[in-house]
């Protein structure tokens, strides 16, 4: 049997590119995307419509046993309530944390009724859970409710076809995003990761999971 197949969007850093080397680690074969076209990776920009169709054509009928929907950006971190968090912000954020991701689940469609296993993967966050409202970052936490949401939803439609759907707070991570104060390393969370989605099934599609297998209230 041939080793199984995953695409993780944003991998050019982060909790991407930890992911991204996690899972080959393991024996996957792995497609990573970013925006700028370097190394072995692919180019998608997930805002960029056209991008998706450019993305399908490289890998044509190949078969995708994972999707990881990681790609994300978090700008309105430190915004005033009163003078900040601008429209511009929130359609930016909104397109590559919530558009982004249906995008890119839509283009891969036909790649993941292809695999045997089907699985995808949203990376959400904590922040986007509404049982910790603590306040501020409205623009992030909104984009990020809607993509639990998003997952879940997917999760409902794409059940009668066998394909799972899991969605996950990767821990507070020493990355671009997380700031070098985080608690956890990339590879950690990576490891994490890639034990819930190596376990992702039917009978767990539409969990909100964190990296270390908790179940996250909505
Ligand atoms: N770090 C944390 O503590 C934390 C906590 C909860 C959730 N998360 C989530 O985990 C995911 C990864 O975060 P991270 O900490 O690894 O962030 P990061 O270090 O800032 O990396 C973000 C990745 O997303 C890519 N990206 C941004 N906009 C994109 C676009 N329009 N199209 C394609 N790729 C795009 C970036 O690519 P470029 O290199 O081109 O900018 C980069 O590869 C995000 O969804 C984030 O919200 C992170």
């Amino acid at each position: 049997m041939s080793a199984p197949h995953a695409v993780v969007t944003g991998a050019s850093r982060g909790i991407g590119a930890a992911l991204a080397r996690e899972l080959r680690a393991r024996g996957w074969q792995v497609t990573a995307t970013s925006r700028d076209e370097g190394g072995d990776r692919l180019a998608l920009d997930v805002t960029d419509p056209a991008s998706f169709g450019a993305l399908a054509r490289v890998l044509d009928a190949r078969p995708v046993d994972l999707l990881v929907c990681n790609a994300g950006i978090y700008p309105d971190k430190g915004q005033s309530l009163h003078d900040g968090f601008p429209p511009e912000m929130w359609a930016e954020t909104f397109a590559t944390n919530v558009t982004g991701v249906f995008l890119t689940v839509r283009a891969l469609l036909p790649n993941l009724r292809a695999a045997e296993r089907p699985r995808i993967a949203v990376i959400s966050s904590q922040m986007g859970s509404s049982t910790r409202a603590a306040g501020g970052s409205y623009i992030y936490r909104a984009s990020k409710a809607a993509a639990i949401n998003l997952g879940r939803n997917l999760a409902a439609d794409l059940a009668g076809e066998g394909i799972a759907v899991g969605i996950y707070h990767p821990g507070w991570v020493r990355t671009g995003m997380g700031g070098a104060g985080a608690t956890l390393s990339p590879g950690d969370s990576a490891k994490g990761l890639a034990d819930r989605v190596e376990a992702l099934d039917i009978a767990t599609s539409g969990r909100f999971e964190t990296w270390d297998g908790r179940e996250h209230p909505f």
